[in-house]
């Protein structure tokens, strides 16, 4: 037996007794195959649209315009029902969110999850099978209500089911499946790129195969003792936490969580609770972990990047095998994250990888803005040297912002305010995603080179973010930070007022 040593509010050590067992391994891989899910669609999309049939069936005009020679390089793809059919899947992904977090509340993470895997079948039941632009876009409306449900139920499951000291890395599991669905994504893209004429038919497809493997998988899995005792089950929720830590004597761990949870019923209002001033901390990290994610501008790249290889002259399979080295080159890093992420701390990788992203897109801005004109192509030493820092871009993003933009958030609330706050997380989430999806190929055409300074500029504004107000949160038990961090904080100490505390009877 490995006890885990979880220090209490006074700085006392308290022994919350389990191990690793075999059970929660497979819970959280299930669980995590919702990030599989999400992954595979983020990655899908653009190598989907730089296919010919694709683009012939729902975006004539745009095969068109790709095809004149005497096109601008920059604004190719400039077309808003394209945008559309990557971003309307974020769009609904962000209205279920909220549903999402009264469904963990009153049924449980465990239908949650599976309600997100029916959703998820049908819409690519609906991509697969499309006749016309409607149903493509239905498709990706449903599979965004799977989208929005998942990415709530499984990071908030996989941080419940987890022991302290490997919370980070289980949590990480589930950003370590999107990037292995984006990979997967790129892979499927690249051979069906090929088929003619139903490869992106295939390519879509292909998105069910996570689906049925967390419909089957939730089948099976745990609740969580968390939500379990949330909703009065105690002697399960006791039965659960047994069985998950793999001991008997889980009375401590047990008691916290009772207590915890205890506080958290008599809020009866989480939404309003995350109004309050004590909460302003937790939800202004929250967001702004998800703004600043996406301002990094990697979903530019993981949505467009076959598109924006293909406006620097690239050929079509040359810009789909770097979009699959990128992928490749995503999971390791989200690896590295894994391993490190508990042992150096959050707050290291995040500044490290400022650095790099900094760097990296300073250097792609000056490369385009000097060698990239409206209709020349660049050389093929520019080419690759675009390439090797578009990598150096996502192994930073990887193994920091990426994983860290989802495990935070899932960490710094209280109970009291946790679904309500993880909601807001994953709403802001899907709503950037959403306005990078829906603009990036525009701001191109309008910004030209430019569009990676403005990223540049964004990158800046996170770092300092990070340096002045984001906390460290190793190895803090998730019951213990407004004592540990908040109330110790040079900033955020201020919010925490105890006339005005919650859930702190
Ligand atoms: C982000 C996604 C992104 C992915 C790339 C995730 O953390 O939320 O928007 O596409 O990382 O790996």
């Amino acid at each position: 037996m490995a006890p885990v040593v979880a220090p209490n509010a006074a700085d006392q050590q308290v022994e919350f007794a389990g191990k690793n067992t075999i059970y929660v391994m497979i819970c959280g891989v299930v669980a995590a195959s919702g990030g599989l899910m999400f992954g595979y669609d983020v990655g899908i999309s653009g190598g989907v649209m730089s296919m010919d049939e694709f683009l012939e069936k729902f975006f004539p005009e745009v095969l068109l315009r790709r095809n004149r020679a005497k096109e601008d390089n920059y604004c190719k793809f400039d077309n808003h029902y394209l945008q559309l059919f990557t971003s309307s899947l974020y769009m609904s992904a962000l209205l279920s969110s909220f549903v999402a977090s009264k469904m963990c509340s009153s049924l449980g993470r465990k239908p949650t999850m599976r309600a997100a895997s029916l959703f998820f079948l049908l819409g690519v039941l609906l991509n697969a099978f499309a006749v016309n632009l409607a149903m493509l876009i239905t498709g990706r409306i449903l599979f965004g209500i799977g989208v929005g449900l998942a990415n709530h139920a499984v990071p908030l499951f996989l941080s419940e089911i987890a022991l302290v000291k490997i919370r980070g890395a289980l949590s990480i599991l589930f950003q370590l499946n999107i990037t292995v669905g984006i990979l997967a994504a790129n892979v499927v893209n690249y051979f069906m790129a090929e088929k003619h004429p139903w490869g992106w038919r295939a390519s879509l497809g292909v998105a069910g195969v996570p689906a049925c493997v967390l419909c089957i998988g939730s089948l099976f899995i745990t609740e969580t003792p968390t939500s379990l005792i949330e909703r009065e089950k105690l002697d399960e929720g006791l039965a659960m936490l047994r069985k998950i830590r793999g001991v008997d004597k889980v009375d401590a761990e047990f008691d916290e969580l009772v207590q915890a949870s205890e506080q958290a019923r008599r809020m009866k209002h989480p939404f309003r609770n995350l109004a309050k001033r004590r909460s302003r901390p937790q939800l202004v990290i929250a967001i702004a972990m998800q703004v600043f994610q996406q301002f990094t501008g990697i979903n530019a790249i993981m949505f467009y990047a076959p598109m924006l290889f293909q406006s620097m002259g690239f050929k079509s399979n040359a810009s789909l095998l770097s979009s699959l080295i990128i992928g490749a080159l995503n999971v390791v890093c989200t690896d590295v994250c894994a391993a490190l992420v508990d042992k150096v701390g959050r707050r290291a990788l995040l500044l490290e990888a400022c650095l790099q992203m900094l760097v990296s897109h300073v250097a792609i801005g000056v490369i385009l803005a000097t060698n990239l004109t409206a209709t020349n192509e660049l050389s093929r030493e520019l080419s690759f040297a675009v390439v090797v820092l578009i990598c150096l871009f996502i192994s930073g993003f990887a193994w920091s912002w990426g994983p860290l933009g989802w495990l935070i958030p899932s960490e710094i609330f209280p109970l009291e305010t946790r679904t309500a706050g993880y909601a807001f997380a994953v709403s802001s989430n899907m709503l950037f995603t959403f306005v990078i999806a829906q603009t990036f190929l525009s701001m191109m055409c309008r910004m030209r080179a430019g569009i990676f300074f403005f990223f540049a500029a964004w990158i800046v504004v996170m770092g300092l973010f990070a340096v002045f107000l984001l906390p460290e949160t190793k190895g803090i038990p998730i019951d213990e930070m407004v004592d540990r961090v908040w109330k110790r904080h040079w900033y955020w100490k201020r919010f925490m007022d105890e006339d005005e505390a919650i859930g702190q009877a």
